[in-house]
């Protein structure tokens, strides 16, 4: 049975919790800070950041605000292309704007130019205990093989991605689970902003199993043992997001919610990821 303490194990024996707060676009200093204290203190134990997000300090001040041990507290950051050439850096700087001397998961976070070679420099830092995990995101099953044509020794513990029913990945999510990468659902509620909430099919489940909209999608993926961080930045939808352990998505219901798939991935394309003007992505900004 499903709980807010579920946890997967992952290929090395680490356990992360299935349900995290995401904080991608959550306002560096107060909101951030607040949604991550409001989160663990409702429960939550995993926290989903990334060096270009430009809250790593927010995250950590909100880590201690909760006064929760920070070892009961599952926190994923990632590697940024500029460190791709020095993942090392990448890492000690994230750790001294988190405030913490270990990073639970520890990402690349797109197959920028130069991966393979960062990939291996993450297996040396996993060995020396800066992460207990290592893993990529948005990641195709050819950058996998590309990994292990690079000598790669540690199979990537998770793969983060855009996964919700109009992007269900069955292929990709089957090709994970034989080479036990656990799948992690980034935009979990639909992809850039494109919210499924309100889509008939969900609002039909959602009222025979009397939830809420988002509570459905996010049982979808959790019902199929994918990991979850939807983000928010106000205390009732983190709550409501939280609070989906009343009810069970029957097998029909999650067919109704599969036939939504359409191969609909909002986000950019991984394999087309160099192409994208660099004036689109955020300019990394140092934290106050
Ligand atoms: N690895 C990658 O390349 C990558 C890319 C994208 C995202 N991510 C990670 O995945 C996390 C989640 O993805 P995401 O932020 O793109 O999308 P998401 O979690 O699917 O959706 C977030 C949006 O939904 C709203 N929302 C949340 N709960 C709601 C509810 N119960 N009812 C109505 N609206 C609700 C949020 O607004 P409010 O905040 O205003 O409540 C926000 O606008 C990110 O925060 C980040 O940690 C990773």
């Amino acid at each position: 049975m499903l709980t807010i303490n579920s946890v997967t194990e992952l290929n090395n024996g680490v356990k992360m919790p299935l349900l995290g707060l995401g904080v991608f676009r959550a306002q560096s200093g107060e909101e951030a800070r607040n949604a991550v204290r409001t989160a663990i203190e409702y429960g939550y134990r995993h926290i989903d950041t990334a060096r270009i997000y430009c809250n790593e300090k927010s995250v950590g001040r909100g880590i201690r605000d909760s006064g929760v041990d920070r070892k009961d507290i599952f926190v994923t950051t990632k590697l940024w292309r500029d460190d791709y050439v020095n993942p090392r850096r990448g890492i000690e700087q994230s750790l001294q704007r988190l405030g913490l001397d270990y990073i639970d998961l520890y990402l690349l976070h797109w197959p920028f130019n130069g991966f393979a070679k960062a990939y291996l420099e993450l297996e040396k830092l996993q060995r020396e205990g800066l992460c207990r995990a290592i893993g990529v995101s948005n990641f195709r099953i050819h950058h996998f093989k590309e990994l292990q044509e690079a000598g790669a020794s540690v199979v990537p513990q998770v793969n983060q991605t855009e996964c919700h029913p109009e992007n269900a990945e069955t292929e990709l999510l089957g090709w994970c689970r034989e080479h036990k990468v656990a799948f992690e659902a980034y935009s979990p509620l639909g992809g850039q902003g494109h919210l499924l909430i309100h889509d008939p099919r969900v609002l039909a489940v959602a009222t025979h199993c009397k939830a809420t909209p988002s509570q459905v999608l996010l049982r979808w993926n959790l019902q199929r043992g994918v990991i979850v961080i939807p983000k928010s930045v106000h205390a009732e939808r983190i709550l409501q997001n939280s609070a989906l352990y009343h009810f069970e998505l029957s097998p029909e219901d999650m067919q109704t919610l599969s036939d939504l798939d359409k191969g609909l991935r909002r986000g950019w394309d991984p394999d087309r990821i160099e192409e994208r003007p660099p004036e689109l992505w955020p300019v990394p900004v140092e934290e106050q």
